[in-house]
């Protein structure tokens, strides 16, 4: 079954280990950890020192910490949050003028590389990351902000990436991040992603329901046979 990676941009900061204690126990293995500068996009977030301080809980439960860099110059930083824990460190192409060598960067620092592109960059930007990615992240909003509306034009791309990555029989996760709902994720996952974000979905607290309650909501669908 595809993989839910809760973003924790969407979590409650003053009880961020309670919320990340919540998505453990409800079975979660990887955790989305959204790196904003204010300057790649329009809000700012946080850094290595809230990787580091959540890196024993997660390390402790087997829960791996996937870190999406929506900053300018990543290069500076893949250090520095692969010091904190990140075992996955996912860049922009639009920030990344030498993609091959930031890639690679990655990697030396011991970490899975992910290549992500922004829903208006064109899929050819791609074209070079499919044999050396790990992980490739489709944006389905418009960076910088949780509880956005997911972006209808993305299922088109998410198709056009998995059967890029079939064709040349890669094994990279297709990760697929913004507006992930439990009325959309179903048609995501038909689409080829195998890791889906999801931030309001999950840390969200309308109506009285739980992080745990959240979760089932979005695993259901999938669990539906065609
Ligand atoms: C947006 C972030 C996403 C966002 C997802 O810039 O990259 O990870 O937090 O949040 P939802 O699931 O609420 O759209
Ligand atoms: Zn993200």
């Amino acid at each position: 079954m595809a993989r839910i990676a809760p973003s924790i941009l969407s979590a409650d900061f003053a009880n961020l280990g309670n919320d990340i204690a919540a998505v453990i126990d409800a079975g979660i293995d990887w955790l989305h950890v959204d790196v904003m500068d204010g300057h790649f996009v329009p809000n700012i977030t946080i850094g290595p020192p809230v990787v580091r301080s959540i890196r024993n809980q997660c390390e402790t439960a087997g829960v791996v910490l996937d870190v999406h860099l929506m900053i300018e110059k990543p290069e500076r930083y893949i250090g520095a949050f692969v010091d904190a824990g990140a075992r996955i460190v996912t860049v922009h192409v639009e920030t990344c003028p030498h993609l091959h060598r930031t890639v690679q960067q990655i990697r030396s620092a011991g970490a899975l590389a992910g290549v992500t592109l922004n829903p208006a960059t064109s899929l050819s930007t791609l074209d070079e990351a499919y044999e050396i990615a790990d992980l490739l992240l489709v944006m389905s909003v418009n960076p910088g902000f949780g509880g956005q509306s997911y972006i209808p034009a993305s299922t088109r791309r998410i198709a056009a990436i998995r059967e890029r990555l079939d064709e040349i029989g890669s094994d990279a996760y297709l990760q697929v991040d913004g507006g992930v709902k439990p009325d959309n994720i179903r048609s995501i996952v038909d689409a080829g992603a195998d890791v889906l974000v999801a931030g309001s979905a999950v840390f969200g607290r309308s109506d009285g329901r739980t992080i745990a309650d959240n979760i089932e909501r979005l695993r259901a669908p999938l669990r539906l046979s065609v």
